[in-house]
């Protein structure tokens, strides 16, 4: 962590933002709940339930289709969440924003749109740093089409190798997926310079933005990046929405990923003209009531001071990471200095899934496991790791009752 993230920020209350989530005030196990799971997912602000439940109250029916009044006020609705996430992404025009039911299908459709003009041999460039959302879509590529997959490592502090970046490229590379910010470590990657290198050599790139978008502005027009991927369930929102950018000339040279209603212009018994993007790739009825709960989530969220936000959840991991290095049987996976607020440890001769449930007696939430990212826990020799993640809501209380259960938990495991 850098050291201007130990001045907490005095623009933002969390205690006051705090009380914006009903679901903090329950006790879990007869203790406060104490979540830090957030990178799993996120809990979700009453506008957003309270919005979403408000609109399938007031006016709700199918969108694009109807001439009615409700369809055209829930079009109109569902129309404006796509432009907030143009806005919450800086896209330069809303019909860049594709409605994915998360990261997962985002990646999956592109994998799928540029997969059918590949060829046995073409190599894409995959990093160790990758959730498998991003390693498994290019897999089935390199099992139906013989696609080779280049592997960039990451250095000891879980950093990606910039110099191995560089060398991956050659004259069969044809796309590079990689992500703006481990789940596992938190590590953020240089977005920009990735972008730079790949366009250097005149090849697209994707980057994977599930939890990089929650901790920090992003703006796909500086970053000049092809594809960007997110998901709403993070972002504060509902699961089973989430949004691929892609740049207006990438989406036009892009195959449509499923068919079905909605997604054409035309259709005959031998014969179907495409629909134009966004719409060219979101075949049939969209989940509508979610794609508004993203906008709301996302508008209540770029309605906060994002970068004291971004201090706060930082000072709050640094002094959990302190907290954790007082003891010697620690270890901390992935400590570069540009990280957000994601940590992993092991600690040794405990499992971590063993320490996991030893600290939910005491109402503390945190992940374990392989955190769905199998390359880079066997780069750090690990089989599962205890996982804590933070968000606006979590305050100094969190990390004292973290630390008071972690305590507690060692004594029964050791
Ligand atoms: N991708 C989610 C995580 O990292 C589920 O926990």
């Amino acid at each position: 962590m850098s050291a201007s993230f130990l001045q907490a920020p005095a623009s933002f209350d969390p205690f006051a933002l705090r009380s914006e989530f009903s679901v903090l005030r329950r006790k879990v196990n007869g203790f406060a709940l104490t979540y830090l799971d957030s990178a799993a997912s996120a809990q979700k602000p009453d506008c957003v339930i309270d919005g979403m439940a408000g609109q399938m109250r007031s006016s709700y029916a199918n969108v694009h289709r109807g001439l009615h009044t409700m369809a055209n006020e829930t079009t109109e609705t569902f129309e404006g969440a796509r432009k907030t996430i143009a806005r919450f992404l800086n896209a330069q025009n809303s019909d860049e924003i594709i409605f994915t039911s998360g990261t997962t299908e985002a990646i999956n459709l592109v994998a799928s749109g540029i997969g059918a003009d590949l060829q046995e041999g073409d190599e894409i460039i995959l990093s160790q740093m990758e959730h498998h959302s991003n390693i498994v879509p290019w897999h089935f590529l390199r099992t139906r089409k013989g696609v080779v997959l280049k592997w960039v490592d990451v250095l000891d502090n879980g950093q990606l190798d910039m110099q191995a970046y560089k060398d991956a490229f050659g004259p069969k590379t044809r796309f590079v997926a990689i992500t703006h910010m481990s789940n596992v470590t938190g590590v953020v990657t240089d977005a920009a310079k990735l972008v730079s290198i790949a366009h250097a050599h005149d090849v697209p790139i994707l980057l994977d933005g599930s939890q990089a978008a929650v901790h920090f502005p992003v703006d796909v027009q500086a970053l000049d990046v092809d594809f960007y991927a997110m998901t709403g369930h993070k972002l504060y929102g509902p699961t089973g929405i989430g949004a691929l950018y892609g740049k207006a000339n990438r989406l036009d040279a892009l195959r449509p990923y499923q068919g079905g209603g909605e997604m054409i212009e035309s259709v005959s018994k031998d014969k179907i003209v495409y629909g134009l993007p966004p719409h060219r790739f979101e075949a049939g009825t969209p989940p509508i009531i979610e794609a508004i709960g993203l906008g709301i989530a996302l508008d209540w969220l770029m309605a906060l001071d994002r970068i004291a936000i971004a201090e706060h959840e930082n000072l709050l991991a640094a002094r959990t990471t302190e907290g954790l290095k007082r003891y010697n049987d620690v270890r901390i996976i992935g400590e570069a200095p540009n990280k957000g607020a994601i940590i992993s440890f092991d600690v040794r001769g405990m499992h971590a899934h063993d320490l996991a449930q030893l600290m939910d007696r005491y109402g503390v939430a945190v992940r374990a496991g392989n955190h769905c990212a199998e390359p880079l826990m066997r780069r750090f020799g690990a089989t599962s790791t205890c996982r804590a993640s933070f968000a606006a809501y979590n305050t100094e209380d969190d990390v004292d009752r973290f630390l008071q259960a972690f305590a507690k938990a060692r004594t029964f495991l050791s």
